[in-house]
């Protein structure tokens, strides 16, 4: 198995939000990254929004122009599975889907090397039920970034029950190599962060549902009251109101707790609406 500073290429699959953030910070830290997503068009969306991040980080002197377009050349987009067979670490950002997920590892174990990593950037899915569906539960290994991973200082990192001490030693000090501040969760639902997060944006929905105040007063007062750089509301727009939904929902099911009930006005943005709260700001940063 490869220790951090072998770590040379790294497959990441899904090239969203997320996944391209992944590549981006991988091929800044000087690895080979192979980028794959089932949808074409979100390869070449990805590549020239990372391509266009890391020219604003060379014009702010952030990064030499050379590194800059070395980085950007480290990148290859590929198109099945079969090309990460080389990759000694595979990180996975597609869908929040545990059966997509495993249908995903049980191909993944089947390509890559034996002695590649597989890492989840789930928000919430267990690594130990995603590791089950392999024959190398040892080797898989949640790495959950934060929204945008270029900017977020943080890399949570979860072990399943089967996952070794060698590999969590090195996707550690792989995510050092990134720049993160690491932090370890044991294998529960909604791992450190989004325990104890989710819970709060709900409350919010649940706030605005039996109209305790307007949005912007709910934002307002939970960002000047506590301090958050931004309100509960938007922070969900921000993460998706489907990923806020999905990882409720794992809450609710896993803890048995309904507490953790989802907010029919959550449900009916994310599900029925399928749009964002339309908060000024988003508006601002998605047209
Ligand atoms: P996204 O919707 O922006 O991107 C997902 C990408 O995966 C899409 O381009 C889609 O075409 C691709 N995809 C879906 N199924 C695929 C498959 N079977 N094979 C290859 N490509 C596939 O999603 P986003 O927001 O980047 O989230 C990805 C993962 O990261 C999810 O597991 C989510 O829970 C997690 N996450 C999301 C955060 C957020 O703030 N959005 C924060 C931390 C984790």
């Amino acid at each position: 198995m490869a220790t951090a500073s072998e770590i040379a290429a790294v497959g990441v699959i899904g090239a969203g939000q997320m996944g391209s953030g992944i590549t981006q910070l991988a091929a800044a830290a000087g690895c080979a990254v192979l980028l794959l997503d089932a949808d074409p068009t979100a390869l070449s969306r990805a590549v020239a929004s990372i391509s266009a991040s890391l020219r604003r980080l060379a014009a702010k002197g952030q990064l030499s122009q050379a590194a800059c377009e070395d980085s950007i050349k480290r990148i290859r987009c590929v198109s099945t599975v079969q090309d990460l067979r080389d990759a000694d670490l595979v990180i996975e950002a597609i869908v929040e889907n545990e059966d997509v997920k495993k249908k995903l590892f049980v191909e993944l174990d089947k390509i890559t090397k034996p002695s590649a990593i597989l890492a989840s950037n789930t928000s919430s899915i267990s690594i130990t039920r995603l590791g089950s569906a392999t024959k190398r539960p040892s080797q898989v290994i949640g790495m959950h970034f934060f929204n945008p991973p270029p900017i977020m200082k943080l890399i949570e990192i979860i072990r399943g029950a089967d996952t070794s001490d060698e590999v969590f030693a090195a996707v550690k000090s792989f995510s050092e190599r990134l720049g993160k501040t690491v932090i370890c969760s044991q294998d529960y639902p909604g791992f450190i962060v989004n325990r104890i997060l989710l819970p709060m944006i709900n409350e919010a929905f649940w706030a605005l549902y039996t109209g305790v105040a307007t949005k912007e007063d709910i934002d307002t007062g939970m960002k000047l009251g506590t301090n958050h750089p931004m309100g509960p509301l938007q922070l969900a727009d921000f993460i998706g109101l489907d990923v806020c939904l999905s990882v409720l929902r794992v809450l609710h099911n896993g803890l048995g707790d309904n507490k953790y009930s989802p907010c029919p006005l959550l449900v009916q943005y994310s599900e029925v609406r399928n749009t964002w709260l339309l908060t000024p700001e988003i508006i601002a940063v998605y047209s």
